[in-house]
């Protein structure tokens, strides 16, 4: 019997999972990543941290699975997006913490490269903003200083991760990744020279782009004792879109992690959006003869969902788990006026302001725990309504229902008032964890561990189907009140 090992490294923790044939869970490991704030606006990660939670996840899972290394057919990766390192290719080691995508420290840098902002986007498909990786890379050029350009290496968190599972030998990245580092270009899917001159930026430090669904290396026999194909590359959104079977134009999907990201499929052209959403690569796929097939999708991206409860937890100590959160909210008849505005890192999709912050707004002296969590709750629910609404004015056709996935989903709050302030149905599958599942399908479908796409999508169980509810009037109207506060958080830091 064989398996397929997904390594899901996310921005609050890293994971391994083991699936079998049936495209069921059998063995699982994570560990919580350590966040530094080093300074108001800034996010980083510890390089090596990632690295030892994963050689110890892989193992960890295997165990858990109660199979050995030898019975995985193959691994798929699958990362947090745009969070970027600089390292050392003698020594392994990183030479600065990595910059998390929600980081803000190059917000100025982003202000001083303003008159590129219309030719970045054509070639990027980006928004010019400290989200991506590019001036998070040219920051971490700058403070590294003098250093030999020949020993050095870049990337984001999969080209790290690839390094180091294959011993060093591999220095690659996929599409999908590279679409978020704002230095490849969309119609030519490779590093763009323009792009790399604007953020002067040398190409030499980075990785190779690959095709997402195709072999990137082999798994260092010193780390399980066996060489492993490293068949699948994801950014994480795409590796959701992927599991929930999103292969076509209109279909589309929303997980629920630290941030929030909503990703419509596009299909193979690319389209550029009216209303403020992101042009960015679906994913690739490998074919005979070293050529690809490309699928382009549309973004909105919402920094702050999971984190922002998190913050409640970890930051403000007001709950102690975040499953706690949904029968606090439900507490309370509604939100007493309390309003919340998610903006702990800047807002992105469809305002795209480095410069807002969060807000609580609305206090007064009958405000509660409970209404301030309702509001947190009700907050990460009207962001995705804002980004439902720009994917609707853009394709003309209505979404009609909502696939979802993430952590956060658990929260059944959380999906009825989605459902509620959208109006129309929200779709939970059994498996929460869509990330990790599709990159495991497209590893074993690289391998040919399965055979039918269609088949594993279709295998997928629904956990539940949330309907809009007779509260669906009053979360629509209280929504048009978010969206007052959110013009108050704007522009707040200039
Ligand atoms: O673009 C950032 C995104 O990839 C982070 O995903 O799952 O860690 O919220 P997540």
């Amino acid at each position: 019997m064989q398996y397929i090992m997904s390594l899901d490294l996310g921005t609050t923790g890293n994971r391994a999972i083991i699936f079998d044939r049936a495209g069921q869970i059998v063995g699982l490991a994570y560990k919580e990543l350590t966040q530094y704030y080093p300074k108001p606006g800034w996010v980083e990660h510890d390089a090596m941290e990632i690295w030892e939670a994963i050689r110890w996840a892989m193992g960890a899972a295997i165990q858990d699975a109660g199979i050995t290394a030898q019975d995985v057919a193959a691994i798929g990766l699958t990362v947090q997006r745009e969070t970027c390192l600089l390292w050392d290719k003698t020594t392994g080691q990183p030479l600065h913490n990595a910059i998390v995508w929600q980081d803000r420290r190059t917000a100025g840098l982003c202000h001083q490269l303003e008159a590129y902002r219309s030719e970045i986007y054509e070639r990027s498909g980006l928004f010019l903003d400290a989200y991506f990786s590019a001036t998070k890379l040219m920051w971490l050029l700058d403070q590294v200083g003098d250093v030999n350009l020949d020993n050095v290496l870049g990337g984001t968190i999969d080209s790290w991760a690839i390094w180091q599972l294959t011993g060093g030998k591999v220095h690659a990245t996929d599409h999908s990744n590279a679409s978020r580092t704002m230095l490849m270009n969309l119609k030519e899917q490779d590093w763009d020279p323009e792009l790399l001159k604007i953020f002067n930026l040398p190409q030499q430090i980075l990785p190779e782009i690959k095709p997402s669904q195709g072999i990137f290396g082999q798994l260092d026999p010193d780390l399980l004792g066996v060489e492993i194909p490293i068949a699948a590359t994801f950014g994480d959104q795409q590796s959701a879109l992927f599991a929930h079977g999103c292969d076509q134009p209109g279909l589309l999907k929303c997980t629920y992690g630290t941030g929030c990201f909503l990703v419509s499929h596009m299909g193979g052209e690319i389209v550029r959006s009216q209303n403020h959403l992101l042009s960015t690569v679906a994913w690739t796929t490998a074919q005979a003869g070293g050529d690809y097939q490309l699928g382009y999708a549309l973004e909105g991206s919402m920094f702050t969902a999971g984190a922002c409860i998190q913050w409640l937890r970890d930051g403000l100590n007001i709950i102690d788990t975040a499953a706690d959160s949904e029968p606090l909210a439900q507490q309370v008849e509604d939100n007493g006026g309390v309003y919340f505005v998610p903006a702990l890192s800047g807002l992105g999709a469809p305002h795209w302001d480095m410069s807002a912050r969060g807000a609580f707004l609305g206090l007064t002296r009958g405000a509660s725990k409970a209404h301030m969590v309702r509001a947190v709750l009700e907050a990460i629910a009207n962001q995705a309504r804002e980004v439902v609404q720009a994917v609707n004015e853009d394709s003309g056709t209505p979404i009609k229902e909502l696939k979802v996935d993430g952590g956060a989903c658990q929260n059944d709050f959380l999906m009825q008032y989605q459902a509620d302030v959208l109006g129309i149905p929200v779709e939970r599958p059994a498996i929460l964890d869509a990330t990790a599942q599709g990159a495991a399908f497209a590893a074993g479908l690289a391998v040919g561990y399965w055979d039918s796409y269609t088949d594993l999508v279709k295998g997928r169980k629904i956990d539940r189907v949330f309907e809009p509810s007779a509260r669906a009037t009053q979360a629509q109207d209280s929504f048009a009140t978010w969206q007052k506060a959110v013009e108050r958080a704007k522009h707040w830091v200039e």
